[in-house]
């Protein structure tokens, strides 16, 4: 049918479709009967576009940006979260989501971190597959970004990304792979930056890896004004040019005279282009009545799982009246919290629909406890540093040691895209006031609304408990008072190393043409794991209000499988759910290879005292290196090792594997 539409087109309708019409949609092109396409930002919630209906009431919904989503490390949150942006979609008339971003978090300085999942490529790909599985169960479209290696935002759209082939592959390109397998996007959207010397938007190595070895189905997208070069990148296999090129038409009929593409390739990214307008439009849409309330339940379940407890000691945490008198909720983001990071993901909620977290602490400590709010801080003021240290010491002068302090910190928009950031501390008022704060109070808890790893200078030490609640999102500040009060026990844990200090052997930041990533494999915990003096908390970590003891590991190879088995019992005295984490590694190698890596992770919920036998199976094939040489996944013989954890520091089980 399509290839029907496509020879009856003239150049010019063929031209016109493979570019946006205007900003948001695709060319309807009524007379051939082809309908145009809606698209919107993403990926953390749909962003208003022109049309979008006035009676949605409270906006689109806000969710926990993807670094929270993936410290969920659970599948059916990434599902949940992905269904309901389509309902949000749906509601608004838009038929591709732009996201998931599913960029390795490469370097902290990053300014997108908070927009991607993990340094790791196995959660990475699994938590975006799952997502995008339910966004397009709905009916709705994703797009896959931004392929690939767009992993800092300086110089974004001219830096030139080198890295050996098979740190490309088991790095950089996994994510997408699993995702691309496994969830099987609407749409990948091709990045700004060159990879390997070649723009991505006409990177036919990429674009090959993508339809020939991935098996990839639906259409290539630009990153918005990513083209450089139109009949290159159509030639390399682009099928829809973003936003809008008015020339579009004369682009390609050059690129015919000039031999750089033909007839037959075009017609072929039209096709593609018009099987993706087709699907969708004939996709089912999801039935289900769109309930604005539902949608905040389901963001507060979300930033719930994904809260992560780095810090406690002696339990100074949950928060109870028998432990304390008065409540101190110090600056301004306890009433105004940073739920998101700045850029093309910005979601425009409705500020009713952003739950704060001090009227949360204040509906939960209820007639128990007083609660005694001081903004105190919260933008720099730098001109009155002094003074709002002053401030800080005067909030707290009353404070005893039968009360406690929560301090509320955020990064003050250091996260967007666009950016990178310049180092990975806090604004030195913030620490300032946090340690001054400490020095008075017995029990201060921190609580860190940011998208990525802020490492503390002065105050880690002294604060009883920190708090990762990530940009949570609109209902974070219920989630933040719920994990605090205990109504919610804690079952986070970081995607991402949080370091003591930025690593100085590998550049960070490309700030000339070409940045290349030297480190090679060695990214995240693949690095710290021979540099554990440099952590600060380890990739997986995340403490809850109970404990869990592994035991019986038993692993083996059946078939095609590796087949492990051990059990988890919950010792302590409240329910909770723990993340296994499951890393294999291989001492006796060909390659060279990083200590472990991680290839599987399950997530349990266990009634106090209670075991739960947890069985997971690994395809033999995950556990292949890519072979330049042969240019192939191999998977070695031999004795392997294996790692149940609790982190990538904190291994509770081990035992060895022999693959034949
Ligand atoms: C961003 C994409 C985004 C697009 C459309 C680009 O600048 O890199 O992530 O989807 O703009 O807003």
């Amino acid at each position: 049918m399509v290839k029907d539409i496509v020879s009856k087109l003239t150049f010019g309708q063929k031209a016109r479709l493979l570019t946006y019409y205007e900003l948001l949609d695709t060319v309807e092109d009524k007379e051939a009967g082809i309908p145009k396409i809606v698209m919107a930002d993403g990926p953390h919630g749909v962003r208003p576009l022109r049309g979008t209906p006035k009676h949605i009431k409270g906006g689109s919904t806000a969710f926990p940006t993807a670094s929270a989503l993936s410290a969920t490390w659970n599948l059916d949150m990434a599902y949940k979260t992905g269904a309901g942006i389509a309902r949000d979609c749906l509601a608004q008339g838009v038929d591709v989501i732009l996201g998931p971003g599913t960029n390795i978090k490469r370097s902290p300085l990053c300014g997108r971190n908070f927009e991607y999942f993990s340094e790791d490529p196995v959660l990475s790909g699994e938590i975006s597959a799952a997502y995008i599985r339910g966004v397009e169960d709905q009916g709705v479209g994703t797009s896959l970004k931004h392929f690939a290696l767009n992993n800092q935002e300086t110089a974004r759209t001219l830096i030139n990304v080198e890295v050996d082939e098979r740190t490309l592959r088991e790095i950089y390109l996994k994510p997408f792979e699993i995702a691309v397998k496994k969830g099987k996007p609407a749409t990948v959207m091709a990045a700004y930056n060159k990879a390997l010397g070649t723009y991505c938007s006409q990177n036919k190595k990429l674009f090959d890896i993508l339809r020939n070895e991935w098996n990839y189905e639906g259409a290539i997208i630009s990153d918005w004004t990513a083209v450089r070069d139109v009949p290159a990148a159509f030639a390399a296999g682009l099928n829809l040019q973003m936003p809008t090129n008015k020339k579009i038409e004369e682009d390609l009929k050059r690129g015919i005279e000039e031999g750089v593409i033909t007839q037959e390739q075009i017609d072929k990214d039209v096709e593609k282009f018009l099987e993706f307008v087709f699907a969708l439009h004939h996709a089912p849409k999801c039935e289900e009545e769109f309930s604005r309330e539902g949608q905040h339940e389901d963001a507060y379940e979300v930033a719930c799982e994904a809260i992560t407890l780095l810090k406690n000691e002696n339990n100074i945490l949950p928060v109870t009246k028998e432990k304390y008198r008065k409540i101190y909720v110090l600056g301004g983001w306890a009433e105004k919290p940073q739920i998101m990071g700045g850029g093309s993901s910005i979601v425009f909620t409705k500020d009713e629909m952003i739950d704060s977290p001090l009227c949360e602490i204040r509906k939960a400590a209820g007639d128990d406890m007083e609660v005694i709010y001081d903004k105190c801080y919260s933008e720099p003021d730098y001109a009155n540093l002094g003074a709002t240290t002053i401030t800080a010491r005067a909030a707290v002068k009353d404070c005893t040691d039968d009360d406690l302090v929560v301090c509320f910190v955020s990064s003050v928009c250091a996260e967007t895209e666009g950016l990178d950031r310049y180092h990975i501390h806090f604004e030195n008022y913030i620490d300032e006031i946090i340690r001054v704060i400490s020095i008075k109070c017995k029990n201060v808890v921190v609580v860190m609304q940011t998208g990525t790893c802020y490492v503390p200078y002065r105050w880690d030490k002294k604060a009883g408990a920190i708090v990762q609640m990530w940009l949570s999102g609109e209902a974070g500040g219920k989630a933040i008072a719920d994990v605090l009060f205990g109504k919610v026990n804690p079952s986070g844990k970081l995607a991402e190393t949080f370091p003591t200090r930025l690593r100085d052997d590998m550049e960070h930041i490309g700030l000339g043409d070409s940045i290349t990533y030297k480190e090679k494999l060695e990214v995240g915990y693949r690095y710290y794991d021979r540099h554990t003096d440099q952590i600060w908390y380890p990739f997986g970590h995340g403490l809850s209000y109970t404990s869990f003891a592994y035991t019986g590991l038993e692993a083996k190879t059946t078939g095609d499988h590796v087949s492990l088995r051990f059990d988890i019992t919950n010792t302590g005295d409240v329910a909770g759910k723990e993340v296994a984490q499951i890393y294999i590694g291989k001492k006796e190698s060909a390659f060279d290879r990083p200590v472990k890596e991680l290839k599987a992770f399950t997530k349990v919920e266990i009634a106090p005292g209670e075991t739960k036998a947890v069985s997971v199976e690994i395809p033999l094939s995950d556990l292949a290196c890519y072979d330049v040489a042969g240019s192939e996944w191999t998977v070695e013989k031999g004795e392997y090792q294996v790692f149940v954890g609790a982190s990538a520091q904190d291994i509770r089980l081990s035992d060895n594997l022999y693959v034949k």
